[in-house]
């Protein structure tokens, strides 16, 4: 027999992966400020715990990464039973679909919003409701989330692409009437002001997820955690690949969350950063969002004054052909005339300061 078509499950029939930001292969020779990765490497404490770790590679990992879940409830004052490790936060939301959608159970998200939820709805099989945002700042209506008939519901904040950061009333007003799980992506909740971890003790159905590929400058390793009550917990451990976090992430991620020096240094290096990114863009007249994350987006303006989708998608090809990766997303109205730049170092910056002095110029000609 040979392979055919006719094989493929149904939901994988209908489904459309997701399509990452460009990863060069030899990495090296492009400035990524695509895929919001951190231009710092990880804490040096990384080194010796993962040497420490190479001999026992022979053995598997403890199932659940107890010591590391032990570290993480210790650094945000939670229950061990209140936090579940993945491989990466993509892991923890691919979870939370196993676990609270199906054929009747919908899936709810912002649009736009982070587009691997509508990923993992459709491999569940799950149908997808797309709430649109209340105006072109990304503001929230609680009452169309609460009212959106999902039972499982993703709010990314703060929100991606845009940066916007929603406070803890609007959270506590969802959570207060709605009837499910809400699911608060904060995977760049550590270059922000606010985040709902305060409301985990308010509310059982509250989901938060975290990410160390971000603010830890993990990415390459892949590492994201759950926070939840015990009883959510539990339920997405059952649906947990046994092995889900090897042993050199347990350890890695272990070591990097105990460097807080480290950590708050390179945090507050990329937020400098940031605000020198929005003041220059400013003074060129581009609109940007106020971010509370480690990128961007911006409306860029060309010499002649002009914005828009074809003025966007010009300055994307202009930095493309130089090897400056960065982002624009064609596919929505709210967001096809911005760019997103992620927070590179700031001899990276430098760099795309001139680049982009050269487009308005060359717009000029
Ligand atoms: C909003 C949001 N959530 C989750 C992730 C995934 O993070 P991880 O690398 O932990 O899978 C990303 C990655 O870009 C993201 O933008």
């Amino acid at each position: 027999m040979e392979y055919g078509a006719q094989y493929r499950s149904r939901n994988i029939c209908s489904h459309k992966a997701y399509v990452p930001g460009e990863q060069p292969v030899s990495g090296g020779e492009a400035i990524k400020l695509n895929t919001n990765e951190n231009p710092y490497p990880p804490s040096p404490e990384i080194k010796n715990a993962v040497l420490g770790e190479l001999e026992s590679l022979r053995l598997y990992p403890n199932p659940p990464a107890y010591e590391l879940r032990d570290c993480i409830s210790t650094l945000h004052g939670l229950s061990a039973q209140q936090v579940i490790v993945g491989n990466g936060s993509d892991d923890i939301l691919n979870l939370c679909t196993r676990c609270f959608s199906d054929e009747n159970l919908k899936v709810g998200m912002l649009d736009p919003s982070y587009s691997l939820y509508e990923v993992v709805a459709s491999l569940q099989g799950s149908a997808l409701i797309r709430v649109p945002f209340a105006d072109d700042a990304f503001s929230v209506d609680p009452e169309s989330v609460i009212g959106s008939g999902a039972n499982l519901f993703f709010i990314t904040s703060p929100h991606a692409p845009s940066g916007r950061e929603y406070s803890v009333d609007c959270f506590r007003q969802i959570l207060k009437e709605f009837e499910g799980i809400v699911v608060i992506d904060e995977a760049y909740a550590d270059f922000a002001e606010q985040n709902a971890l305060c409301l985990l003790d308010e509310f059982s159905n509250l989901i938060i997820t975290r990410t160390m590929s971000k603010s830890y400058s993990l990415a390459g390793l892949r590492l994201g955690y759950g926070l939840s009550s015990p009883e959510v917990v539990s339920v997405l451990d059952q649906a947990r690949d046994v092995y889900n976090v090897d042993r050199l992430a347990q350890v890695a991620a272990s070591a990097c969350l105990k460097d807080r020096v480290y950590f708050e240094k390179t945090r507050n290096e990329i937020i400098k950063e940031r605000e020198r990114l929005v003041s220059k863009l400013n003074e060129w007249k581009w609109e940007t969002s106020p971010s509370g994350a480690n990128f961007v987006f911006a409306r860029p303006v060309n010499a002649n004054g002009a914005t828009g989708p074809a003025v966007a998608k010009d300055l994307f090809e202009f930095l493309a052909s130089r090897r400056i990766l960065i982002r624009y997303f064609p596919q929505h109205e709210r967001t096809a005339s911005h760019v997103r730049i992620s927070i590179g170092n700031r001899q990276d910056m430098d760099i795309l300061y001139k680049r982009l002095m050269e487009w308005i110029h060359q717009e000029q000609q």
